[in-house]
């Protein structure tokens, strides 16, 4: 498929089909996740692929807090729990650290990151090779959806997946053949629900050569 038809095709996918995903395709995705740029080459970023019955449900398991267990799933997570594989992304801050320790970046002095980067950018990198991945996947035919860890999961997530310390996980990304016919995504809006964003005009957020007037939130 051409690029510019994969970029514009491509939507987050919430419901799948049951058909299994062979692993040397998802190989080929992440060969492709992994061709993402990540800031002097560190590769921060960390692949947890689950990819069977047993460990899709443990990821559930770890990551819905209880009270959500018990309930009936609700269309969302019915829709994801549908997919038959998880991939998720973490970010290392430490690969950050000991390549910028190298000698050709500060010569083998310690770095401050957070005092140098106004943003982390393991957290950056390891989302852009999701962005690459969730390229990868429509690409191939695939449908995918990114969507987070909650916050108070990280640990439990850790605990069910043996994962290093300092690994941050970025978020995950569901995978498979996807069971919706169109997209469910807030363009065009065929929800009907006004409160749904649609894409915002790119004159609003794209400046050249200077901001002139910047909208206030709200407008
Ligand atoms: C960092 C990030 C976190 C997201 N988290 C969720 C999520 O928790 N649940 C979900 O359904 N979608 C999630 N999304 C998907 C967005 O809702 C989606 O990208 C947006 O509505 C635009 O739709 P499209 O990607 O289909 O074009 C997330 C996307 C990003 C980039």
């Amino acid at each position: 498929v051409e690029f510019t038809d994969v970029v514009r095709q491509r939507r987050m996918v919430r419901r799948y089909r049951s058909e299994p995903v062979e692993r040397a395709l998802i190989d080929r995705l992440l060969t492709l996740a992994v061709r993402a740029p990540s800031a002097g080459f560190s590769q921060g970023w960390h692949f947890l692929v689950l990819d069977d019955e047993a460990a899709v449900g443990a990821y559930w398991s770890a990551t819905l807090d209880p009270e959500r267990q018990q309930a009936p799933p609700d269309r969302w997570l019915r829709g994801l729990q549908s997919a038959p594989v998880l991939i998720v992304v973490f970010a290392e801050r430490a690969a950050y650290e000991r390549r910028y320790a190298a000698a050709d970046k500060s010569g083998g002095a310690p770095v401050d990151l957070e005092r140098r980067w106004p943003v982390p950018y393991w957290v950056i990198d390891a989302g852009t090779a999701a962005g690459y991945l969730l390229l990868a996947a429509t690409d191939a035919g695939l449908g995918a959806c990114w969507f987070g860890v909650p916050t108070d999961r990280v640990a439990a997530l850790a605990d069910a997946f043996a994962v290093p310390p300092g690994f941050v996980p970025v978020g995950t990304v569901s995978l498979g053949f996807a069971a919706e016919p169109e997209s469910s995504s807030p363009e065009p809006d065929k929800s009907g629900n006004p409160s749904r964003p649609v894409r915002r005009p790119q004159a609003e957020v794209v400046s050249y050569g200077r901001f002139s007037s910047v909208p206030a939130a709200g407008d």
